[in-house]
């Protein structure tokens, strides 16, 4: 998946991702940060650091050290730092860049990423990238969705797919990575697992609501395959087979937390 596929869809959805989405992740963030078993004077990065609500609740932990966001999307890093600045919280800073662009060595002595792993074109680049930023013995905590996560959406969504033909992919990102297949990129680049653990919520949302937070994720990016004339009738299918997949809990977030150290 390329970085500017990636960047355009935040582009569009920042204000509506930072709605719909950041509220059902704040547990999520205060699991991972509690896990990373902070002193208090680190330096910390939040790499696609999205409206920044992870990296504030990481700045607010750290009494004298600080924190920089990083977002390759630039109204994520708007609305990022217009947040910020409201609520009064000055110890972080925010940078617009791919990250791949920003050559950090020895620098940070956490680094933090949620919601980014599933986007990478080749998660090893991005935890080499992480161990060169990051001191000796630094901390590195990823959230990271699991298979599970849109379990009931995604299978109406593939249902979809095959009336037309076209390949099966993830409803939201490039690839969403097994338990094993994480803990295999960690260790060959260099990252000792000090913590695995998973969750997963299951909600009585209404359609409406669940396929607006896919939205919100994604861009509707994942009608991208179907021309541009059945589009529209696939939506409609779409809602159709939701109706006949999701009962009344769907599995909505859901996931891996993910603590480690560089060595
Ligand atoms: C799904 S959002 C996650 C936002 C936030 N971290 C969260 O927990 O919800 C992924 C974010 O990563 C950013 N992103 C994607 N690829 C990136 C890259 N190569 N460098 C920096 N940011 C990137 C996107 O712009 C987006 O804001």
């Amino acid at each position: 998946m390329k970085s500017n596929f990636v960047k355009e869809i935040y582009e569009k959805t920042a204000e509506d991702y930072d709605r719909w989405v950041i509220p059902c992740k704040k547990c999520q963030y205060m699991m991972l940060i509690e896990s990373l078993d902070l002193k208090g004077d680190e330096i910390g990065l939040d790499v696609g650091c999205g409206p920044g609500e992870l990296t504030r609740t990481l700045a607010q932990r750290l009494d004298t050290g600080k924190v920089i966001g990083l977002d390759i999307s630039a109204n994520m890093v708007e609305l990022a730092a217009e947040k910020t600045e409201k609520r009064g919280i000055n110890n972080v800073e925010f940078v617009n860049a791919n990250y791949k662009e920003r050559d950090y060595k020895d620098k940070f002595d956490v680094c933090v990423s949620s919601y980014l792993f599933h986007w990478l074109e080749d998660p090893r680049v991005f935890l080499r990238w992480v161990r060169r930023a990051l001191q000796d013995q630094g901390k590195l905590g990823v959230i990271s969705p699991s298979p599970e996560w849109y379990r009931e959406v995604q299978k109406a969504y593939h249902h979809v797919l095959d009336k037309y033909d076209v390949d099966k992919r993830e409803i939201i990102g490039k690839k969403v990575y097994q338990q094993k297949d994480i803990e295999k990129f960690f260790e060959n680049e260099g990252f000792l697992i000090r913590s695995f653990n998973e969750f997963s919520f299951k909600e009585d949302t209404s359609i409406e609501t669940c396929l607006r937070r896919i939205n919100a994720k994604s861009g509707q990016s994942y009608f991208r395959d179907i021309p541009e004339n059945l589009k529209e009738e696939a939506r409609e299918s779409f809602m159709e087979e939701l109706k006949n997949h999701t009962k009344k809990l769907v599995t909505t977030e859901s996931g891996y937390i993910v603590i480690a150290t560089r060595m």
